[in-house]
């Protein structure tokens, strides 16, 4: 089968690992892909938010399957239009999408089904919103409705920073219309969580739990970033926890949306605090998590195709449990120097090929791009396009043999600029010394 991932970061990079290992895979495309994916696809420069020119692309070349990494083209109705030309496509559709694209929509739902959250109060209006944020007179969290690309979220510590993220979403625009309205909600405490499922809006496959660490700096400092690593699986996601969340967060929003008229199909992605009060609900993303997928798929046994085909057509029942490997992974996220900031790119990324023969270990491109020697037999030349740029990821038999490794090659690889935490799963470690 003739398969298109669209995207170019880390995250589909994974995606095309992953399905090139499929049995069912014959050809991988990727729209737009990046240096390292073009190693296992062929990437084909189409921007992937262009959905007429991805839906031409699709149709001319017989595509079996698509599989959409990122949101936008998500909440844009790419999965809509694909299906109009009865194109096999993994993702949800613009109705489902919208749990990302409206924390307003994603918000009320919860309400609505008793699906536990923070406490909320949704403003279309700044000095509405500030007037009850004085009200509060504490810390809070400010969220514009739309999509941020991961910014539009504040986490105030005092009402006049919460007063400030108001003007900055809703007055200032910020983030244009994305910051028509906004979520003031109670701050909650606790460690975070990702857990991932693929279904098809019947039947729901949890993938393996997963943490990232989203501050730019060691210890959790500094700016937030789009993720510098992640782990799987996350340990204080015991047993009990995981079906807890299942049962009151994930089954209960499939079942919401289906009451609501709208079948969910895809990845369905819950950001979980864990509370003294139990599991509570951050927020939901519509697609594989960025990187947890690099955490995630290194352990999954089981063909991703033949998932992710049988929930693009309804049938995941037919399908028997996931498989996973038990060992932990972990993934370090190199970035440029300055990101999440301005960042330099076009700098030369040397060590790509010591650290990828490395046992267990596997380098995801996330910013680069090849470029091509004088003659086929020279090897190619990465340089950075981007600021995540590498996702150096690996296996070991317990998390400390995993960070161990993964930093290990980590440590073969040099671009000028290259920042990276040095403390990915420490926080795994300090909770449960025994892994
Ligand atoms: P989101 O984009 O909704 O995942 O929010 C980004 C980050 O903000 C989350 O990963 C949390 O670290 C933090 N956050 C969001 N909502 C809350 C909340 N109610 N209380 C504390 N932290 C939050
Ligand atoms: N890792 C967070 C995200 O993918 O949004």
């Amino acid at each position: 089968m003739r398969i298109l991932v669209i995207g170019s970061g880390g995250r589909e990079h994974a995606l095309v690992w992953k399905i090139a290992q499929s049995k069912l895979s014959d050809k991988i495309f990727c729209a737009p892909g990046n240096g390292g994916i073009a190693k296992l696809a062929e990437c084909i420069n189409i921007k992937a938010d262009d959905i007429p020119a991805l839906l031409d692309f699709a149709r001319k070349e017989k595509i079996g399957l698509t599989v959409v990494g990122p949101e936008a083209p998500l909440s844009q109705g790419i999965v809509d239009e694909f299906k109009n030309y009865k194109l096999p496509v993994f993702g949800p559709n613009k109705l489902a999408a919208r749990l990302e694209a409206s924390k307003v929509f994603a918000k009320e739902l919860m309400a609505k089904y008793k699906i536990p959250t923070a406490a909320f109060k949704i403003f279309d209006e700044a000095d509405a919103a500030k007037k009850y944020i004085d009200k509060l007179g504490s810390a809070c969290v400010v969220k514009a409705d739309g999509l941020a690309a991961g910014k539009g979220v504040v986490v105030a510590k005092s009402a006049d920073e919460a007063k400030q993220a108001v003007e900055m979403i809703m007055e200032q625009k910020a983030f244009g219309q994305s910051g028509d309205k906004v979520i003031i909600e109670e701050c909650l405490e606790g460690q975070e969580a990702s857990i991932l499922v693929i279904t098809d809006g019947k039947e729901v496959f949890a993938l393996a739990s997963a943490q990232d660490h989203k501050r730019v700096y060691d210890f959790d400092a500094g700016p937030n970033t789009g993720g510098m690593g992640a782990y799987s699986p996350a340990p204080v996601v015991t047993k009990e926890l995981f079906k807890e969340i299942l049962d009151t967060i994930v089954y209960r929003t499939i079942d919401g949306l289906a009451k609501e008229g709208v079948e969910y199909s895809g990845v369905l992605y819950a950001g979980v605090m864990l509370t003294k009060d139990g599991p509570k609900t951050l927020e939901y993303n519509a697609r594989f998590g960025d990187p947890e997928t690099q955490a995630i798929l290194p352990r999954m046994k089981s063909d991703l195709v033949e998932v992710m085909l049988a929930a693009s057509c309804g049938k995941l029942s037919r399908l028997r449990t996931l498989e996973w490997d038990e060992r932990p992974c972990v993934c370090v996220v190199c970035t440029a120097g300055g990101y999440p900031g301005e960042y330099n790119k076009g700098k030369e990324i040397s060590g790509l090929e010591d650290a990828g023969s490395l046992k267990d270990i596997v380098v995801f491109h996330a910013g680069t791009k090849m470029l091509r020697g004088p003659s086929a037999e020279l090897e190619a030349k990465y340089v950075t396009n981007g600021g995540r740029v590498l996702g150096v990821t690996g296996l070991g038999n317990t998390i400390k043999e995993a960070i161990a490794k993964t930093y290990q090659a980590v440590d073969k690889i040099h671009f000028e600029g290259m920042h990276y935490r040095k403390d990915i799963g420490k926080k795994a470690i300090v909770q449960h010394p025994a892994l």
